[in-house]
């Protein structure tokens, strides 16, 4: 912990050295002053001055608030993580307040292993099926390709393919409004680390032979996470690229009990409390993020945060409209992990939301 501390100040410092501007673009809606110790109360009504921006700053779409479809069409198989996408949904999101979805998917699960590496088509068109209900409900679209284990183990034996499937996924989503971004790869990890800035790149320029102003997301290496955004770099001259972090810190109070995560059982009953400690950690690492986007000249993207259903509720509530305030203080558009599984905002059997945890998300006006 005293390491991660350490290693986040000399980031900071590097950064800030770096950077020729070092004030946060904050957004004057934010209301970074809410006590997260407290249930989130009803904000003021905004004065003209304070009108609260309607898209993501520096990008002119819809990316303020998002949900992410999480555990659906990024397992192997859509429900065999006990999720099927539903059309109803998107209703809900977009009255809930949410301008946008992430919507992860493992293509890797349903490309030919060899060249053209075609997508199987009925999954193209599922995946169409469900990007076609976010635009009818006027939601912007993040198609985050998700779980490409293949070529985080084995980037070299697996780049060929993962550059064939964003050549079939660019062409054929070519036609798209503008609100379909592309997130070429969720998470580089383990041995993409090294090639993943050089792989950004070529699956940039794929992207660009068919869609030439396509916003494009790209993560960090080592799993989005932060600080390590401060590895990634982008190619010169490029427009219409945002950078995205995941937010899951500190990873023993948002990971505990998580079946996926080893050892995450011992940290069962972490709390966060709120504490200035608390929240000078949370503000440091989005401080980071600020600064390494100013440095690359790009907007930032929070493209996950959450804690789990272990976690003790209150301090979810408390943790979530925290991080999701001070992302916002600092003009990054976020998309909360997630919609319906086990850090879920919504009860798909019940057919509602949590209202706490929603009004944590996105306060009452
Ligand atoms: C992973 C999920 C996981 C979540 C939180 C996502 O990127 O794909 O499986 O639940 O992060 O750890």
């Amino acid at each position: 912990m005293v390491l991660k501390r350490i290693m986040i100040l000399i980031t900071t410092a590097a950064l800030l050295s770096s950077c020729s501007a070092v004030t946060s673009s904050t957004n004057p809606t934010a209301g970074g002053t809410q006590s997260p110790t407290q249930a989130p109360t009803q904000a003021a009504s905004p004065s003209p001055a304070e009108t609260p921006p309607t898209t993501m700053a520096g990008t002119g779409l819809p990316l303020l608030h998002g949900v992410n479809l999480g555990n659906m069409l990024e397992a192997p198989n859509e429900g065999d993580w006990g999720f099927k996408v539903q059309m109803e949904w998107f209703k809900a999101i977009k009255d809930a307040g949410f301008d946008h979805v992430r919507i992860p998917v493992c293509f890797s699960a349903h490309a030919a292993a060899t060249a053209p590496y075609t997508i199987d088509p009925a999954f193209l068109q599922r995946v169409d099926e469900v990007v076609g209900w976010a635009l009818e409900q006027n939601l912007g679209v993040v198609l985050d390709m998700h779980n490409n284990t293949e070529y985080c183990n084995d980037p070299n034996s697996q780049r060929q393919r993962l550059y064939g499937i964003w050549t079939e996924l660019a062409e054929h989503y070519r036609d798209m409004p503008q609100s379909v971004v592309f997130e070429p790869l969720n998470e580089p990890n383990g041995n993409a680390d090294l090639a993943w800035n050089k792989d950004a790149a070529a699956l940039i320029a794929i992207v660009r032979k068919t869609n030439p102003d396509r916003w494009i997301i790209v993560d960090g290496s080592h799993w989005a996470n932060l600080p390590s955004i401060t590895d990634l770099k982008l190619p010169a001259g490029e427009k219409h690229l945002i950078a995205t972090v995941h937010m899951y810190e500190p990873l023993k109070f948002t990971h505990q009990g998580a079946e996926w995560l080893q050892g995450s059982d011992a940290w069962m009953g972490t709390k966060w409390e709120g504490t200035s400690k608390d929240k000078q950690d949370v503000d440091d690492l989005l401080r980071i993020a600020a600064l390494m986007g100013k440095k690359l000249g790009v907007p930032i993207y929070m493209g996950e945060f959450g804690a789990y259903n272990k976690a003790d509720y209150e301090s979810r509530l408390r943790w979530t409209d925290y991080v999701a305030r001070q992302a916002e203080a600092q003009g990054f558009g976020w998309a909360y992990w997630e919609f319906c599984a086990g850090f879920g905002v919504y009860d798909s059997v019940a057919k509602k939301y949590d209202p706490k945890l929603l009004t944590a998300l996105i306060p009452l006006k």
